[in-house]
């Protein structure tokens, strides 16, 4: 792990000010089957200078938790209940046009595949200008000039590509360019989906360290979505680990990497291939409910290897089972003097 990475995960983020507040977050699209419930309830604050990371398998909804944050689900998506609070300002009672003056400015997403959507027909710089003054109106071409070309050391790329169109670049300064339309604008939130997926293993680590290194100097906090468990150990300081719309942990990289308490994240950090330890791979057996349809009680029920009768009819709350753990599973109990017992260890 970087000593970056392991200098901010030891502070204590309950003490940090939170920026971005999300609470029973729901979304739901609409199909001719029923209502896909694709974010179940989730809620989660984001702090100052922190990158939470967002992990999950394919499916469990967190794209749809960026785009429900930024207001960009699109029909036949519609998010149906929950607050989002950034700066203490709540920003589902805002109207399109002043969610707009948001966008870039205070909260900007780096979409999931942005580099492929890079118009293929523009100039790099162009595209950048465009979102420069989309919010701030015409400025004089040098400024612009040298606005961009700051970016564009702040994201590690050469002035020489300013000129040039997507396809002259690679797919590493491609998504370089994408991050740096993201902070074009000094946003306060980062919300950065898949930004290292789809890159060779060498360029996904640079594109990670020019991340961390936007952070830093800009100082915002940034949500990173990912599948790389590997990869987010060394990037984040919290991780937020996603099942079919629901959050079922949350914790310190520290914790959730040395003691992963919820069935599910147990399997994702035992299937992190390791050089020293030859293991099988781990896959939980089951099947996955339907989306449209989930099962009552908790939402892990049909592939957890500990299911209890109690989870079959009750959800289990997120609940803070040791400092900043946060876990929503039955198979903890925790005794009045405050001690954690795990029930199938003991039984
Ligand atoms: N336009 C849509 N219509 C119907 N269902 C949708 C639509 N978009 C997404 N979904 C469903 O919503 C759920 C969450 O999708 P989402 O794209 O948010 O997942 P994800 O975690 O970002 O997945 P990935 O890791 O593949 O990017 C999935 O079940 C998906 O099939
Ligand atoms: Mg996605």
């Amino acid at each position: 792990m970087s000593s970056q990475a392991n200098e901010t995960t030891q502070k204590d983020w309950s003490k940090a000010k939170s920026v971005l507040k999300v609470r029973d977050l729901r979304i739901h699209y609409d199909t001719p089957k029923g209502a896909v419930i694709a974010v179940a309830g989730i809620s989660f604050n984001l702090y100052e200078g922190e990158t939470l990371g967002l992990v999950g398998e394919s499916g469990c909804g967190k794209s749809t938790t960026a785009y429900g944050i930024l207001q960009l689900i699109q029909p036949p998506g519609h998010i149906v209940g929950g607050e989002i609070q950034l700066d203490d300002r709540n920003l589902m009672g805002l109207s399109e046009r002043e969610f707009r003056r948001l966008r870039w400015t205070k909260l900007a997403l780096i979409p999931q595949g942005a580099m492929n959507s890079l118009n293929p027909t523009m100039k790099v710089h162009q595209q950048i200008a465009d979102v420069i003054t989309t919010h701030e109106g015409r400025q004089p071409k040098e400024k612009m000039r040298k606005r961009i070309l700051e970016l564009f050391k702040t994201v590690g790329l050469p002035a020489r590509i300013y000129d040039m169109y997507p396809h002259e670049l690679s797919g590493g300064m491609k998504q370089r360019v994408c991050i740096a339309m993201g902070i074009a604008l000094n946003p306060s939130v980062v919300i950065a989906d898949e930004s290292t997926s789809a890159l060779d293993v060498v360029v996904q680590r640079v594109v990670a360290q020019t991340l961390l290194k936007v952070k830093e100097m800009l100082g915002v906090a940034m949500i990173m979505i990912g599948h790389d468990m590997g990869l987010m150990a060394q990037m984040v300081d919290r991780i937020a680990v996603m099942y079919a719309g629901k959050i079922v942990e949350i914790a310190s990289v520290q914790s959730l990497f040395k003691e992963p308490m919820h069935p599910y994240s147990q399997v994702l950090i035992e299937s992190i291939p390791s050089l020293k330890e030859k293991k099988p791979l781990k896959i939980t057996e089951g099947i996955t409910h339907d989306p449209r349809n989930p099962p009552p009680g908790c939402i892990f029920q049909l592939r957890c290897p500990f299911v209890m009768e109690k989870c079959k009819t009750q959800e289990p709350p997120l609940r803070e089972l040791k400092p900043r753990q946060e876990v929503a599973c039955h198979l903890y109990e925790v005794s009045e003097t405050g001690e954690v017992k795990n029930v199938a260890a003991s039984a």
